[in-house]
């Protein structure tokens, strides 16, 4: 059968995954992350911790791993992520910084690490979660100290470093109409008309069945496209409270489906990732206890019905 990237391509989408460090020592694992897929999200490796662990040491070990990898299979690489609130170096968060010293430090991170990617990388993830669930700005390191321009700042000092790299903000609970998708709206609205280089935006598509289906997906797409911008779907699992029941599977196949279909509807909706491909790496159960079983394909590998309504929505 041909693959979901294969699929994908025909619409002139792509089909991706995340995948971490650790799980590639498991070669019936990386078999199928090789084949299937045509994008790659570095699920950790390329995260501040992970790239610069003491101020101004710059370790490339887990990014370039798995850049190498996707490389050999023929696969783009959706690069993830600049700056977020999570995931930070302790020199980083255990002190207080200026404006100006943090200024600094951020632009760094920022050139070093797209430079290091400069030409292997098909796009940034540069800010993510930015927003509260309300539309204000999350008060995180970056806007308490620097406020709301470090936004700008960063996609224009990352557009320097690879002026070829389609640059994204990323960020969950976006994926229907809302206060907090608002506000990337007008945030997108306002770059864009300050020039600011800015090429997509992100929705994780983090979803949850007892939560329900976001069904102004599609029309939210397409409002973020009329602004001449990419979409993309970049984090999707669709969890559910375990044990997984053959309704609540049937249920999540009708999700990943309808997500599918809604992506194909929007000009620039330009593909689609899963976060991660089978069950036994997911995130999901470590951060959401009692919940799981979130991924096309479970944790022996076996395919879920979630996959076979991918492959007929494609
Ligand atoms: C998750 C990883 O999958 C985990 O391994 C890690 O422990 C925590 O972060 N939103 C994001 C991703 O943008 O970076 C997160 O990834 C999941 C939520």
């Amino acid at each position: 059968p041909p693959t979901l990237a294969e699929l994908a391509q025909r619409h002139g989408r792509y089909f991706g995954s995340a995948t971490d460090n650790p799980e590639l020592t498991d070669t019936a694992y990386t078999k199928l992350l090789g084949t299937e897929f045509d994008m790659i999200t570095p699920g950790n490796g390329m995260k501040w911790y992970a790239t610069e662990p003491q101020q101004g040491v710059f370790d490339w070990t887990n990014g370039d791993q798995i850049v190498n990898l996707a490389r050999r299979n023929h696969q783009q690489i959706r690069a993830h992520t600049l700056v977020w609130h999570s995931q930070l170096p302790d020199w980083l968060t255990s002190r207080d910084w200026t404006a100006t010293e943090l200024r600094a430090v951020l632009k760094k991170h920022i050139q070093t690490e797209v430079r290091h990617y400069r030409g292997k990388v098909y796009s940034w993830d540069v800010v993510n979660e930015a927003f509260n669930e309300d539309g204000s700005y999350r008060e995180t390191l970056w806007y308490k100290t620097l406020g709301p321009g470090y936004i700008a700042d960063a996609l224009r000092w990352a557009h320097q470093a690879d002026p070829h790299a389609r640059l994204y903000l990323n960020d969950y609970n976006i994926e229907g109409l809302g206060a907090k998708s608002d506000a990337y709206y007008a945030l997108a609205q306002q770059l864009r008309a300050a020039g600011v280089p800015l090429d997509g935006i992100g929705f994780q598509a983090h979803l949850a069945l007892q939560y329900g289906y976001p069904s102004t997906l599609e029309d939210n797409l397409r409002r973020f496209s009329r602004l001449g911008l990419d979409t993309a779907l970049t984090e999707v699992d669709v969890r559910m409270q375990l044990p997984a029941t053959d309704e609540k599977l049937a249920e999540q196949a009708a999700w990943y489906a309808d997500l599918t279909k809604a992506c194909l509807a929007v000009r620039h909706c330009v593909g689609i990732t899963v976060w991660d491909w089978t069950d036994k790496y997911s995130w999901i159960p470590a951060f959401f206890p009692g919940e799981g079983a979130a991924l096309p394909w479970d944790e022996t590998f076996a395919p879920k019905p979630a996959y076979f309504a991918l492959r007929t929505a494609l």
